[in-house]
């Protein structure tokens, strides 16, 4: 029927427990904002993984269609900027989170979270990147900020074969970084040094139980998506001057440290916050995951996979159990 399309849609039942379907929604259900955006892909995060599990810290209300990033045309919007036709990009902001997001086949948003398509990039590869990879290349930047160049030492990448972790790998090696690549999946070892990895840590190799205030000396550069242990330990292995950036909380939210790192070895704990990230920022990250960023073919074919927006409910639940190895790129 005219005005309805086709969307995943997580309900609560009446004892609590939430329930997904594949749906149709109505065009009418969307939030009146100015953009009306024909979604044609999506990708899996964690966060949605929260939102399809009833976390009331990323969605209040149910139903909801969960989908923290979209790409596909512009169908209508209020406003000279955006014109149909155009191909764009949204990530963040309030997107599957209490406004209906990318596991939909249309999204109505706000055309400041609006991102032009950047030549250089597909929309099926922008959502290769998604979140995800946007995350990573934030905190790529922010170690480039602080002045982790190649030639300051290696940098550790935590939770490496998941969706951050292993972006982060494959851009950080294409920048000519040396990569360690810290990860709980041993079959994933040789998909690391595919990407880029030199050298493989096992997530215990990465955990300090000696309750030192501070280790010898290692990273230049620390990418943590899993926080916790992992993340203390690694800024007390931090060198001189070196930088951590913190974008993630797999393994726990909590983090305890001395301040001894950052007093006697001047470390950086940098929070990497890639929903609100402002305007000239984003054009400016998605610009250079277009170009001198963008990992080769070859290791974004063996990150990204396609699936259909039947095929998501089982691998939100793999997401949640750290299984997922890469991203998912949903086509709608
Ligand atoms: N700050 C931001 O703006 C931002 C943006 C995007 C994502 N995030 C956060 O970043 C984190 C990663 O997101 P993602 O989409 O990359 O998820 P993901 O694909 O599931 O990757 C997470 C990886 O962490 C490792 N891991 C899972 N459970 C763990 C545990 N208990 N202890 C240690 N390591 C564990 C696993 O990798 P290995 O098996 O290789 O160790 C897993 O694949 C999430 O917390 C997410 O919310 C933050």
């Amino acid at each position: 029927m005219e005005g309805e399309f086709v969307a995943l849609v997580v309900s609560e039942r009446p004892d609590g427990s939430f329930e997904r379907a594949i749906a149709s929604r109505k065009l009418a259900d969307l939030p009146p904002n100015e953009t009306l955006i024909r979604v044609r892909y999506s990708s899996l995060n964690y966060k949605d993984a929260l939102s399809a599990t009833g976390h009331r810290g990323v969605t209040r209300h149910y139903p909801h269609t969960p989908g923290i990033d979209a790409a596909g045309e512009v169908v209508e919007s209020a406003g000279a900027r955006l014109k149909p036709g155009d191909e764009v990009i949204v990530t963040g902001y309030d997107l599957g989170m209490n406004t209906p997001g990318g596991f939909g086949q249309y999204i109505r948003v706000p055309a400041a979270w609006v991102v032009k398509r950047p030549d250089g990039l597909t929309l099926r590869e922008s959502m290769a990147f998604g979140t995800a990879g946007f995350t990573a290349a934030l905190s790529v930047h922010q170690l480039q900020r602080h002045e982790v160049t190649p030639e300051s030492g290696d940098v550790l990448v935590t939770g490496a074969s998941g969706g951050v972790g292993s972006l982060a790998v494959a851009i950080l090696s294409k920048l000519g970084y040396r990569v360690v690549a810290a990860t709980g999946k041993a079959e994933a070892h040789d998909w690391l040094r595919q990407l880029g990895a030199q050298e493989i840590l096992s997530r215990d190799d990465t955990r300090d139980a000696s309750g030192k205030a501070l280790l010898k000396e290692r990273w230049a550069g620390v990418v943590d998506a899993v926080g916790g242990d992992i993340l203390a330990t690694a800024i007390k292995a931090t060198r001189r001057g070196g930088c951590v950036a913190c974008c993630g909380n797999v393994a726990s939210p909590e983090l305890h440290t001395t301040v001894y790192p950052f007093i006697l070895r001047g470390v950086t704990l940098q929070g990497i916050d890639s929903a609100t990230a402002d305007m000239p920022l984003r054009t400016q990250i998605w610009g250079r995951l277009a170009e001198e960023w963008k990992p080769s073919p070859a290791a974004l074919a063996a990150i990204a996979r396609d699936i259909t927006l039947g095929e998501l409910p089982p691998l939100i639940d793999a997401i949640l159990q750290g299984a997922l190895r890469g991203r998912v790129v949903v086509a709608l």
